[in-house]
C-alpha cells in the first residue's frame, strides 16, 4: 500500500506519471498537485488540489490530510527558462525541494526528485559520462539539480528520509508539451512531421545528446522507488539513458515514415551552449545493477509509438 504525493504533476513527465500510479496503486491513493489548475482528464481521474510547492506549510497541509507517505517532486524550472530568469529557476527548484524535504522528515515520507543529464558540466567526461564524476554545471538549471542532489544524499544521510532518484536525459512524449528544456527539439520534431512534414530546429544538426522515451521513464522513477533497498549504493541521482540522438541521426529515422520530411536549422546559440555543455552518453550501469534498471525503447521502437498516437490526434 502506498499513499502518494505528486508536485508538479501538470507537467510533461507528470501527465504521464500520475495515471501509472493511479493504475498501480488505485486512483483515491495518488494526489495530483500543481501550481496551475490542471486538465479535465486528470482532475477528473482522481484527486487534485492547486498546491505551490515552495510554500512548506501548503506542502504540509497536503500530505497530512492525505496521510501521504511518498512524495514524487515535479515541480522544477526546466533549463532553457531558467537562463532566461535565473532567479525564478533558483527559487522555485530549490525552495520547493527544501519544503519537501523538510515535510518528509517531519511525517516520515519517502522522496522521489529527479535530477538532470544537466547537472553535468562542459568539463565532464561526455562518452562514457560516468555515475560518479566530475560535475560543475555552467546553466542555473544545472546549479539547482547538483545542489539538488546532495541535498537529497544529506537528508537520508543525516535525517534517515528514504530520499531517491535518477538523473533523466531528454524525455520525448506526445500529450502534456514539454516545459521549457534543452531537448525540447526530439518532441517538436514529431509534431512538425506530422503537422506540415517539416521542422526548424534550434540545435546543430550533429548535437548528440541522451534521451528516453516516457514510458520508459516513468518506469525508472516506480522501479528505484520499488527498489530493494539493501542493493542501493548510490540513492539519488542514478544516471539512466535509453539512446543517443541529434537532429540528423533522428530525422532520417522520421523519414522512414514520413519520406517528405524536411529539417532545417535556426540555431539557437544559448540552447546549443546549454547542450554542448552536457554528455553524450550517460554510464547507467550503477542503475543496471543496483536495481535492475533496463530502458525498452530505442529509436526505431520509440518513433514508430511516437508517430502512431501523433497520428491518431
Ligand atoms: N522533461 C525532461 O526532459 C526532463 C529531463 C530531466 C529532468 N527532468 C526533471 O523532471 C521534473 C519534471 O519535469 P517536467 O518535464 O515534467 O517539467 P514541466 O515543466 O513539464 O512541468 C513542471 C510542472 O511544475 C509545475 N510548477 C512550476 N512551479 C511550481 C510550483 N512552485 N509549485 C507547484 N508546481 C509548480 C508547472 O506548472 C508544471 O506543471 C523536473 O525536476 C525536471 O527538472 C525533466
Amino acid at each position: 500500500m502506498k499513499r502518494i504525493l505528486v508536485t508538479g504533476a501538470g507537467g510533461q513527465i507528470g501527465s504521464w506519471l500520475v495515471p501509472e500510479l493511479r493504475r498501480r496503486y488505485g486512483e483515491e491513493d495518488v494526489l495530483a498537485t500543481d501550481i496551475r489548475t490542471l486538465a479535465a482528464e486528470v482532475l477528473r481521474a482522481g484527486p487534485f488540489q492547486v498546491v505551490d510547492a515552495t510554500n512548506p506549510k501548503a506542502i504540509g497541509q497536503a500530505v497530512m490530510r492525505h496521510h501521504a507517505d511518498t512524495i514524487y517532486h515535479l515541480a522544477a524550472i526546466l533549463s532553457a527558462v531558467g537562463e532566461r530568469d535565473p532567479r525564478l529557476a533558483w527559487h522555485v527548484n530549490m525552495a520547493s525541494l527544501e519544503a519537501v524535504l523538510e515535510v518528509a522528515r517531519e511525517q516520515k515520507c519517502a522522496v522521489f526528485t529527479p535530477s538532470s543529464v544537466g547537472a553535468f558540466g562542459p568539463n565532464t567526461p561526455k562518452d562514457p559520462t560516468p555515475q560518479d564524476t566530475l560535475m560543475r554545471p555552467t546553466t542555473i538549471y544545472g546549479i539547482t539539480k547538483v545542489a539538488g542532489e546532495l541535498l537529497c544524499d544529506y537528508y537520508h544521510r543525516r535525517h534517515g528520509v528514504d530520499t531517491r532518484g535518477v538523473r533523466y536525459p531528454g524525455l520525448i512524449s506526445y500529450g502534456a508539451p514539454p516545459g521549457g528544456g534543452t531537448t525540447d527539439w526530439a518532441v517538436d520534431i514529431f509534431r512538425g512531421a506530422v503537422e506540415g512534414g517539416r521542422y526548424t530546429c534550434f540545435l546543430r544538426s550533429d548535437t548528440r545528446l541522451d534521451m528516453m522515451y516516457m514510458p520508459d521513464a516513468v518506469r525508472a522513477a516506480i522501479d528505484v522507488m520499488e527498489a530493494d533497498p539493501s542493493r542501493l549504493v548510490h540513492r539519488n541521482a542514478f544516471n539512466v539513458t535509453a539512446m543517443q540522438l541529434s537532429p540528423q541521426v533522428l530525422s532520417a529515422e522520421i523519414r522512414k515514415h514520413v519520406p517528405d520530411f524536411r529539417i532545417d536549422y535556426d540555431v539557437d546559440p544559448v540552447r546549443e551552449a546549454i547542450a554542448q555543455s552536457w554528455p553524450d552518453h550517460m554510464d547507467d550501469s550503477a542503475a543496471r545493477e543496483e536495481w535492475g534498471w533496463s530502458p525498452e525503447y530505442d529509436m526505431v521502437a520509440m518513433t514508430e509509438d511516437m508517430l502512431k498516437h501523433l497520428r491518431e490526434g
